[in-house]
Protein backbone atom coordinates (compact mmCIF):
# COMPACT_ATOMS: atom_id res chain seq x y z
CA UNK A 1 0.00 0.00 0.00
CA UNK A 2 1.15 3.64 -0.84
CA UNK A 3 3.03 5.47 2.12
CA UNK A 4 1.03 8.26 3.75
CA UNK A 5 2.28 11.81 3.42
CA UNK A 6 1.06 14.08 6.40
CA UNK A 7 0.38 17.01 5.52
CA UNK A 8 2.96 18.71 7.21
CA UNK A 9 5.45 17.06 5.16
CA UNK A 10 3.60 17.58 1.89
CA UNK A 11 4.84 19.56 -0.93
CA UNK A 12 2.20 20.40 -2.78
CA UNK A 13 4.10 21.53 -6.06
CA UNK A 14 6.10 18.55 -6.04
CA UNK A 15 3.43 16.32 -5.48
CA UNK A 16 1.03 17.61 -8.16
CA UNK A 17 3.89 17.06 -10.75
CA UNK A 18 4.46 13.56 -9.89
CA UNK A 19 0.41 12.89 -10.07
CA UNK A 20 0.62 14.82 -13.17
CA UNK A 21 3.10 12.39 -14.80
CA UNK A 22 1.94 9.91 -12.95
CA UNK A 23 -1.54 10.18 -14.71
CA UNK A 24 -0.22 10.83 -17.97
CA UNK A 25 1.93 7.72 -17.80
CA UNK A 26 -0.90 5.59 -17.07
CA UNK A 27 -3.63 6.68 -19.19
CA UNK A 28 -1.44 7.42 -22.35
CA UNK A 29 -3.23 8.36 -25.48
CA UNK A 30 -6.68 7.05 -24.17
CA UNK A 31 -9.14 8.68 -22.21
CA UNK A 32 -10.10 8.52 -18.81
CA UNK A 33 -13.38 9.42 -16.75
CA UNK A 34 -14.11 10.61 -13.53
CA UNK A 35 -17.38 11.55 -10.84
CA UNK A 36 -17.25 14.74 -9.68
CA UNK A 37 -19.54 14.85 -6.31
CA UNK A 38 -18.67 18.29 -5.29
CA UNK A 39 -17.23 17.17 -2.42
CA UNK A 40 -13.37 18.13 -1.43
CA UNK A 41 -12.01 14.66 -2.70
CA UNK A 42 -13.21 14.32 -6.10
CA UNK A 43 -13.10 17.99 -6.89
CA UNK A 44 -9.48 18.11 -6.00
CA UNK A 45 -8.75 14.74 -8.24
CA UNK A 46 -11.48 16.47 -11.06
CA UNK A 47 -8.59 19.78 -11.10
CA UNK A 48 -5.74 17.42 -11.10
CA UNK A 49 -7.22 15.01 -13.42
CA UNK A 50 -7.56 17.96 -16.12
CA UNK A 51 -3.99 19.34 -15.32
CA UNK A 52 -2.66 15.98 -16.44
CA UNK A 53 -5.44 14.96 -19.26
CA UNK A 54 -7.29 18.47 -20.22
CA UNK A 55 -9.62 17.26 -22.63
CA UNK A 56 -9.31 13.78 -22.50
CA UNK A 57 -10.32 13.54 -18.72
CA UNK A 58 -14.61 13.69 -19.38
CA UNK A 59 -15.81 14.47 -16.03
CA UNK A 60 -19.68 13.20 -14.86
CA UNK A 61 -21.58 14.65 -11.90
CA UNK A 62 -23.56 11.54 -11.61
CA UNK A 63 -27.07 13.18 -10.46
CA UNK A 64 -28.14 10.11 -7.59
CA UNK A 65 -31.24 11.66 -5.96
CA UNK A 66 -29.37 11.47 -2.68
CA UNK A 67 -27.65 15.21 -3.38
CA UNK A 68 -27.66 18.04 -1.49
CA UNK A 69 -30.09 21.17 -1.86
CA UNK A 70 -28.83 22.74 -6.06
CA UNK A 71 -26.01 20.58 -5.36
CA UNK A 72 -25.97 19.76 -9.23
CA UNK A 73 -26.29 22.77 -10.99
CA UNK A 74 -23.86 24.71 -8.32
CA UNK A 75 -21.52 22.28 -8.82
CA UNK A 76 -22.02 22.39 -13.09
CA UNK A 77 -21.28 26.32 -12.88
CA UNK A 78 -18.51 26.30 -10.33
CA UNK A 79 -16.30 23.97 -12.26
CA UNK A 80 -17.75 25.44 -15.62
CA UNK A 81 -16.06 29.03 -14.68
CA UNK A 82 -13.16 27.56 -13.99
CA UNK A 83 -13.05 25.76 -17.58
CA UNK A 84 -13.70 22.09 -16.67
CA UNK A 85 -16.65 20.95 -18.68
CA UNK A 86 -19.15 18.79 -16.53
CA UNK A 87 -21.69 16.74 -17.82
CA UNK A 88 -24.72 15.65 -15.14
CA UNK A 89 -26.49 12.03 -15.68
CA UNK A 90 -29.51 11.87 -13.92
CA UNK A 91 -29.28 8.28 -12.52
CA UNK A 92 -32.47 8.80 -10.32
CA UNK A 93 -34.59 5.89 -10.94
CA UNK A 94 -31.62 3.58 -10.91
CA UNK A 95 -30.04 4.30 -7.09
CA UNK A 96 -33.96 4.38 -5.55
CA UNK A 97 -34.57 1.31 -7.57
CA UNK A 98 -31.47 -0.44 -5.66
CA UNK A 99 -32.16 0.74 -2.40
CA UNK A 100 -35.92 -0.21 -2.16
CA UNK A 101 -36.60 -1.99 0.56
CA UNK A 102 -32.94 -2.28 2.16
CA UNK A 103 -32.68 -0.73 5.77
CA UNK A 104 -29.12 -2.72 7.08
CA UNK A 105 -26.44 -0.47 6.43
CA UNK A 106 -23.73 -2.70 4.53
CA UNK A 107 -26.34 -4.00 1.99
CA UNK A 108 -27.59 -0.24 1.77
CA UNK A 109 -23.61 0.90 0.86
CA UNK A 110 -23.02 -1.99 -0.94
CA UNK A 111 -26.16 -1.52 -3.52
CA UNK A 112 -24.71 1.94 -3.99
CA UNK A 113 -21.63 1.11 -4.60
CA UNK A 114 -22.87 -1.70 -7.61
CA UNK A 115 -25.35 1.29 -9.18
CA UNK A 116 -22.45 3.45 -9.39
CA UNK A 117 -19.42 1.47 -10.56
CA UNK A 118 -21.23 -1.37 -12.32
CA UNK A 119 -24.71 -0.18 -13.76
CA UNK A 120 -24.39 4.15 -14.10
CA UNK A 121 -20.23 4.24 -14.66
CA UNK A 122 -20.04 0.63 -16.51
CA UNK A 123 -22.71 2.10 -18.94
CA UNK A 124 -20.72 5.36 -19.30
CA UNK A 125 -17.63 3.59 -19.60
CA UNK A 126 -18.37 1.62 -22.74
CA UNK A 127 -20.06 5.06 -24.02
CA UNK A 128 -17.29 6.94 -23.93
CA UNK A 129 -14.53 4.38 -24.64
CA UNK A 130 -12.44 4.96 -21.31
CA UNK A 131 -10.28 2.96 -20.12
CA UNK A 132 -9.41 4.64 -16.62
CA UNK A 133 -11.85 6.14 -13.91
CA UNK A 134 -10.08 8.48 -11.78
CA UNK A 135 -11.22 8.83 -8.12
CA UNK A 136 -10.26 10.59 -5.06
CA UNK A 137 -9.83 7.87 -2.48
CA UNK A 138 -8.03 9.10 0.19
CA UNK A 139 -6.07 7.22 3.09
CA UNK A 140 -8.57 7.25 5.91
CA UNK A 141 -11.44 5.41 3.39
CA UNK A 142 -8.74 2.41 3.00
CA UNK A 143 -8.20 2.78 6.69
CA UNK A 144 -11.64 2.45 7.95
CA UNK A 145 -12.58 -0.32 5.13
CA UNK A 146 -9.80 -2.65 6.04
CA UNK A 147 -10.42 -2.02 9.56
CA UNK A 148 -13.95 -3.37 8.71
CA UNK A 149 -15.85 -0.10 10.30
CA UNK A 150 -17.39 0.99 7.12
CA UNK A 151 -17.18 -0.55 3.56
CA UNK A 152 -16.43 3.15 2.06
CA UNK A 153 -18.13 3.02 -1.46
CA UNK A 154 -14.94 3.84 -3.29
CA UNK A 155 -12.00 0.74 -2.01
CA UNK A 156 -11.74 -2.11 -3.63
CA UNK A 157 -8.67 -2.87 -4.14
CA UNK A 158 -7.86 -3.60 -0.26
CA UNK A 159 -11.04 -5.45 -0.45
CA UNK A 160 -9.32 -8.18 -2.81
CA UNK A 161 -11.88 -7.06 -5.84
CA UNK A 162 -10.37 -6.67 -9.24
CA UNK A 163 -12.35 -3.50 -10.89
CA UNK A 164 -11.10 -4.75 -14.16
CA UNK A 165 -12.77 -7.58 -13.73
CA UNK A 166 -15.67 -6.90 -11.45
CA UNK A 167 -16.41 -3.56 -13.86
CA UNK A 168 -14.74 -3.48 -16.86
CA UNK A 169 -12.04 -0.48 -16.37
CA UNK A 170 -9.25 0.63 -14.20
CA UNK A 171 -8.92 2.86 -11.36
CA UNK A 172 -5.97 5.70 -10.33
CA UNK A 173 -6.33 6.91 -7.51
CA UNK A 174 -3.91 9.74 -7.33
CA UNK A 175 -4.42 11.12 -3.29
CA UNK A 176 -4.30 7.52 -1.61
CA UNK A 177 -1.62 8.79 0.35
CA UNK A 178 -3.60 11.76 1.55
CA UNK A 179 -5.62 12.45 4.27
CA UNK A 180 -8.24 15.61 4.06
CA UNK A 181 -5.90 18.27 5.62
CA UNK A 182 -3.00 17.58 2.63
CA UNK A 183 -5.90 17.02 0.24
CA UNK A 184 -6.75 20.22 0.54
CA UNK A 185 -3.35 21.66 0.46
CA UNK A 186 -3.42 19.97 -3.21
CA UNK A 187 -6.76 22.11 -4.03
CA UNK A 188 -5.60 25.09 -2.57
CA UNK A 189 -2.35 24.72 -5.02
CA UNK A 190 -4.23 23.71 -7.82
CA UNK A 191 -5.63 27.03 -7.69
CA UNK A 192 -9.67 25.67 -6.50
CA UNK A 193 -11.58 28.31 -4.56
CA UNK A 194 -11.68 27.93 -1.10
CA UNK A 195 -15.13 27.63 -1.08
CA UNK A 196 -14.72 24.26 -2.76
CA UNK A 197 -11.37 22.92 -1.07
CA UNK A 198 -12.29 23.79 2.17
CA UNK A 199 -15.80 23.21 2.21
CA UNK A 200 -16.83 20.70 4.60
CA UNK A 201 -16.55 16.90 3.65
CA UNK A 202 -19.68 15.13 2.27
CA UNK A 203 -19.65 11.32 2.16
CA UNK A 204 -19.74 9.00 -1.23
CA UNK A 205 -22.96 7.80 -0.63
CA UNK A 206 -24.45 11.29 -0.33
CA UNK A 207 -27.50 11.63 1.65
CA UNK A 208 -28.01 8.12 2.24
CA UNK A 209 -25.39 8.45 4.90
CA UNK A 210 -27.74 9.65 6.76
CA UNK A 211 -31.09 8.41 6.65
CA UNK A 212 -31.43 5.16 9.18
CA UNK A 213 -33.62 2.65 7.56
CA UNK A 214 -35.40 2.85 3.91
CA UNK A 215 -33.77 5.32 1.52
CA UNK A 216 -36.71 6.53 -0.75
CA UNK A 217 -37.13 10.04 -2.68
CA UNK A 218 -39.67 11.05 0.19
CA UNK A 219 -37.25 10.56 3.30
CA UNK A 220 -34.22 11.73 1.54
CA UNK A 221 -36.07 15.12 0.50
CA UNK A 222 -36.73 15.50 4.40
CA UNK A 223 -33.14 14.93 4.99
CA UNK A 224 -32.13 17.45 2.82
CA UNK A 225 -34.52 20.15 4.11
CA UNK A 226 -32.78 19.65 7.39
CA UNK A 227 -29.28 19.68 5.65
CA UNK A 228 -29.86 23.07 4.18
CA UNK A 229 -30.87 24.60 7.30
CA UNK A 230 -27.94 23.15 9.18
CA UNK A 231 -25.61 24.02 6.60
CA UNK A 232 -26.87 27.72 6.44
CA UNK A 233 -26.94 28.03 10.26
CA UNK A 234 -23.59 26.92 11.22
CA UNK A 235 -21.12 27.81 7.83
CA UNK A 236 -19.59 30.69 10.08
CA UNK A 237 -18.23 28.10 12.20
CA UNK A 238 -14.65 26.96 12.29
CA UNK A 239 -15.18 23.65 12.87
CA UNK A 240 -14.32 20.06 10.87
CA UNK A 241 -18.02 19.20 9.28
CA UNK A 242 -21.96 19.44 10.41
CA UNK A 243 -24.98 17.21 9.12
CA UNK A 244 -28.35 16.12 10.30
CA UNK A 245 -29.52 12.67 10.10
CA UNK A 246 -33.26 11.30 9.81
CA UNK A 247 -33.90 8.63 12.24
CA UNK A 248 -35.71 5.66 11.79
CA UNK A 249 -37.86 5.53 14.77
CA UNK A 250 -41.11 7.81 14.87
CA UNK A 251 -41.55 9.17 18.35
CA UNK A 252 -44.77 10.77 20.23
CA UNK A 253 -44.81 14.70 19.71
CA UNK A 254 -47.76 16.92 19.78
CA UNK A 255 -48.96 20.19 16.89
CA UNK A 256 -51.58 22.06 17.27
CA UNK A 257 -52.94 20.40 20.15
CA UNK A 258 -53.09 17.04 18.78
CA UNK A 259 -50.76 14.23 18.78
CA UNK A 260 -48.57 14.06 16.29
CA UNK A 261 -46.02 10.76 15.52
CA UNK A 262 -43.59 12.02 14.22
CA UNK A 263 -40.21 12.22 12.54
CA UNK A 264 -36.62 12.77 14.46
CA UNK A 265 -33.82 14.69 13.34
CA UNK A 266 -30.35 14.27 14.77
CA UNK A 267 -27.73 17.05 14.66
CA UNK A 268 -23.69 16.12 14.42
CA UNK A 269 -21.02 19.10 14.64
CA UNK A 270 -17.69 17.82 14.68
CA UNK A 271 -13.86 18.87 15.88
CA UNK A 272 -11.67 16.92 13.88
CA UNK A 273 -8.29 17.32 12.02
CA UNK A 274 -8.26 14.22 9.83
CA UNK A 275 -11.39 12.36 10.44
CA UNK A 276 -10.41 9.72 12.49
CA UNK A 277 -11.62 10.51 15.38
CA UNK A 278 -13.42 13.77 16.39
CA UNK A 279 -15.14 15.23 18.99
CA UNK A 280 -18.60 16.76 19.52
CA UNK A 281 -18.27 20.61 18.98
CA UNK A 282 -19.46 22.31 22.13
CA UNK A 283 -21.99 24.78 20.12
CA UNK A 284 -23.56 27.57 21.66
CA UNK A 285 -26.70 26.49 23.08
CA UNK A 286 -29.06 29.39 21.06
CA UNK A 287 -27.24 28.03 18.08
CA UNK A 288 -29.02 24.92 18.83
CA UNK A 289 -32.42 26.30 19.96
CA UNK A 290 -32.69 28.09 16.56
CA UNK A 291 -31.90 25.06 14.16
CA UNK A 292 -33.84 22.99 16.65
CA UNK A 293 -36.71 25.90 15.64
CA UNK A 294 -36.30 26.07 12.06
CA UNK A 295 -36.34 22.03 11.86
CA UNK A 296 -39.75 21.30 13.23
CA UNK A 297 -41.07 24.66 11.67
CA UNK A 298 -39.57 24.41 8.11
CA UNK A 299 -39.05 20.21 7.41
CA UNK A 300 -42.77 18.40 7.43
CA UNK A 301 -42.83 15.67 9.97
CA UNK A 302 -41.01 16.10 12.54
CA UNK A 303 -41.42 16.79 16.58
CA UNK A 304 -37.64 15.83 17.43
CA UNK A 305 -34.34 16.92 17.33
CA UNK A 306 -31.82 16.25 19.16
CA UNK A 307 -27.55 16.99 19.39
CA UNK A 308 -24.99 14.10 19.02
CA UNK A 309 -22.39 14.58 21.78
CA UNK A 310 -20.48 11.48 21.69
CA UNK A 311 -17.04 11.53 20.43
CA UNK A 312 -15.95 9.41 17.45
CA UNK A 313 -14.55 6.49 18.54
CA UNK A 314 -17.07 4.59 19.19
CA UNK A 315 -19.85 7.15 17.08
CA UNK A 316 -18.75 7.70 13.41
CA UNK A 317 -19.16 10.83 11.93
CA UNK A 318 -21.78 9.74 9.44
CA UNK A 319 -24.63 7.77 10.84
CA UNK A 320 -24.95 5.06 8.04
P1 LIG B 1 -17.07 8.25 9.17
O1 LIG B 1 -18.57 8.29 9.14
O2 LIG B 1 -16.53 6.95 8.66
O3 LIG B 1 -16.59 9.34 8.14
O4 LIG B 1 -16.51 8.62 10.54
C1 LIG B 1 -15.27 9.77 8.02
C2 LIG B 1 -15.21 10.91 7.02
O5 LIG B 1 -15.28 10.41 5.69
C3 LIG B 1 -16.32 11.08 4.96
N1 LIG B 1 -16.75 10.16 3.91
C4 LIG B 1 -17.39 9.00 4.00
N2 LIG B 1 -17.95 8.41 5.04
N3 LIG B 1 -18.73 6.67 3.62
C5 LIG B 1 -18.66 7.25 4.85
O6 LIG B 1 -19.22 6.72 5.81
C6 LIG B 1 -18.17 7.19 2.53
O7 LIG B 1 -18.24 6.63 1.44
C7 LIG B 1 -17.49 8.44 2.73
N4 LIG B 1 -16.87 9.25 1.89
C8 LIG B 1 -16.40 10.28 2.61
C9 LIG B 1 -17.31 11.46 6.03
O8 LIG B 1 -18.20 12.48 5.63
C10 LIG B 1 -16.36 11.90 7.14
O9 LIG B 1 -15.83 13.18 6.89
Amino acid sequence: MAKEIRAAKLDTEQFISEKVREIRKIVGKGIAINALSGGVDSSVVTALGHRALGDRLKTCFIDNGLMRQNEPKQVKSLFQSLGIPIEIIDARKAFFKALKGLTDPEEKREAITQTFYKKVFGELVVQSGAKYLLQGTILTDIDETVAGIKRQHNVFEQLGIDPQKAFGYKIIEPLVQLRKDGVRKVGAALGLPASQFDRIPFPGPALAARVLGEVTPDRVKIVRKATAIVEKELSEMKVFQYLAILHEDRVTGMRDGKRDFGLQIEIRCWDSVDARSAAATRLPYETLERIAGKIVKDVPGVVSVTYNITPKPPSTIEAV
